[in-house]
């Protein structure tokens, strides 16, 4: 059986009047108008635990969106255990089917869940109608449909056989269960994390990001509704800590597949290690983690290009990509016209509601992601070494509201040019045309991550040159384009360094993480 390489899901344009305008309109004002009340679910089973938390409307934090119910460590074993029970049948079950399943998932949201999860990911994660679209929409549906296609890619590569024997690899599921963090900021990744270890045979239990499980929940009706198994996802919102003290002690402990912060990441290495004698099998972790994402100008860079650029690749989402753009190197002989068209484009940047189709910039996901934006800003206002050129200002009195802000700094390790901010925030470099190479080494050096990066440039030897020296100092590395956006089948996403593991989402390199080939040999 082979499944073909898909296409990407085309974007929609929401234009007034549009029937998909239409749909989601109608969406955002029931899922506004009511409390959606959230439970665990375990073994296809809802459960109320009582002890509850709040969804809330980042643009407008007294509007509660949604209360769920937190999972301890009681919840966390039956879902374990759900898990391991249901990895009996979904392992057995044929690729064809899961992998038919897969596509179901990616139909009924293509065709029948879209404004549903759009605006649960516009009021829920505060992201604009395009910024939704392009994730809970065309990304979370690209994942589904390219691992399709994928599968069918790994499943036929078989080895040689000579005459009077047959070989063959049997890619089984791994031997326990799989346990998935997501992050808040792309409803994409929360569904991916789960779907790609689900295709290949997994079970899993799921730790949703808090903020995120407006949109989180729906999938998991979703996937019940497309055919997904009970038991084979296992939905447990709550503490990291208490869900995690379980998981990482448990002995079919077989996998992690995250997306966070490289400090969470760190937490889990460590804590894997200290059961490392407990596991059944070496458990697989893998995780995309932070990210310090650059923009590099050479001097022959076309300046209107790398603005937007800058534009759209630091402040899009609010600058909460672990893609984004939040340093930039640029020649001094561009620097003024740079800055200017920068301000210029920035001053006309629409802040607020991200369900008025006019914003460009809505609120951040949370209070304490606001207070830590806020800090960093601070420190660029109180040092010698930085000066703000744009923005700089917050209020969370309705909504958490940070302006994009752009600094400027003589140092190249100024705090805010080496550490992830995952805001509106953008540093600047300004360094002399002559030093070209060396402050490419320096941009190299200035930061742990390596997930993205931008070199503009008109000379193809300064690409070159950049190519070179930036060699592990990004995973997805653009020429003449932003930084943000890679495509699922187009730009396989994932960097190195301490932004992850690199097996690069949506793609077989990611997909494979997730089997335990068998060799088998039989003599005729
Ligand atoms: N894949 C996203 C991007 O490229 C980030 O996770 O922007």
């Amino acid at each position: 059986f082979k499944y073909d390489l898909p296409k990407n899901e085309p974007i929609l344009s929401y234009l007034p009047c549009s029937p998909e305008r239409e749909a989601l309109e109608n969406e955002i004002k029931r899922l506004s108008s009511e409390v959606m009340e959230i439970p665990l679910i375990i073994g296809g089973k809802e459960v109320r635990t009582g002890k509850k938390g709040k969804v809330v409307m980042p643009h407008n934090h007294g509007h509660v969106l949604a209360e769920y119910h937190m999972a301890g460590p009681e919840e966390t074993q039956l879902a374990i255990e759900a898990a391991l029970k249901a990895h009996e049948y979904w392992s057995q079950v044929s690729w064809v089917e899961r992998l038919s399943i897969t596509l179901k998932v990616a139909e009924l949201i293509s065709k029948k869940y879209r404004a549903t999860l759009n605006a649960a990911t516009m009021l829920g994660q505060g992201k604009n109608v395009y910024q939704a679209e392009i994730d809970a929409a065309c990304e979370t549906i690209d994942f589904l449909r390219f691992n399709a296609h994928y599968i069918s890619e790994i499943y036929n590569q078989q080895p040689i056989s000579e005459t009077g024997t047959i070989n063959r690899l049997e890619y089984r599921p791994l031997e326990g269960f799989i346990f998935t963090v997501s992050p808040f900021n792309f409803t994409a990744i929360a569904s991916n994390l789960n779907m790609a270890p689900v295709l290949m045979g997994n079970t899993v239990v799921w730790k949703p990001a808090s903020t995120a499980l407006l949109s989180n929940y729906i999938l998991m009706q979703i996937y019940k509704e497309a055919g997904v198994p009970d038991g084979v996802i296992n939905f447990i919102p709550g503490k990291g800590s208490a869900i995690g003290n379980v998981v990482f002690n448990h002995p079919m402990l077989a996998g992690i597949h995250f997306t966070g912060s490289t400090v969470t990441f760190n937490t889990f290495w460590k804590a894997v290690s200290n059961n490392i004698g407990k596991y059944r099998s070496y458990p697989k972790l893998v995780g995309e983690t932070g990210g310090k994402d650059f923009i590099f100008m050479h001097p022959s860079a076309n300046v209107n290009e790398a603005v937007i650029a800058a534009v759209r690749g630091a402040f899009e989402y609010q600058g909460q990509k672990c893609s984004a753009a939040s340093r930039a190197y640029i020649p001094q002989s561009v620097w003024p016209e740079f800055k200017t068209k920068l301000q210029g484009i920035l001053h006309e940047l629409n802040m607020g509601e991200p369900t008025d189709y006019e914003t460009f910039v809505n609120a951040v996901i949370d209070e304490a992601s606001f207070d830590n934006i806020m800090s960093y800003i601070e420190k660029a206002k109180e040092s010698d070494k930085a000066e703000i050129v744009a923005g700089g200002k917050g209020d969370k009195s309705k909504g958490y509201f940070v302006e994009p802000t752009v600094i400027v700094t003589s140092d190249p390790h100024f705090i805010t040019m080496e550490e992830e901010i995952f805001g509106p925030v953008l540093t600047i470099y300004v360094y002399p045309d002559e030093k070209f190479e060396e402050t490419l080494e320096l941009c190299d050096q200035t930061s742990p991550y390596a997930l993205t990066g931008a070199i503009f440039s008109a000379d193809r030897e300064a690409l070159n040159t950049a190519c070179r020296i930036l060699r592990y100092s990004a995973g997805n590395f653009y020429f003449n384009d932003k930084p943000t956006g890679a495509v699922v089948g187009q730009q396989p996403f994932g960097g190195a360094r301490a932004s992850g593991t690199n097996d690069k989402a949506g793609g077989p390199f990611n997909l494979i993480r997730w089997t335990s080939p068998r060799t088998i040999k039989e003599n005729l």
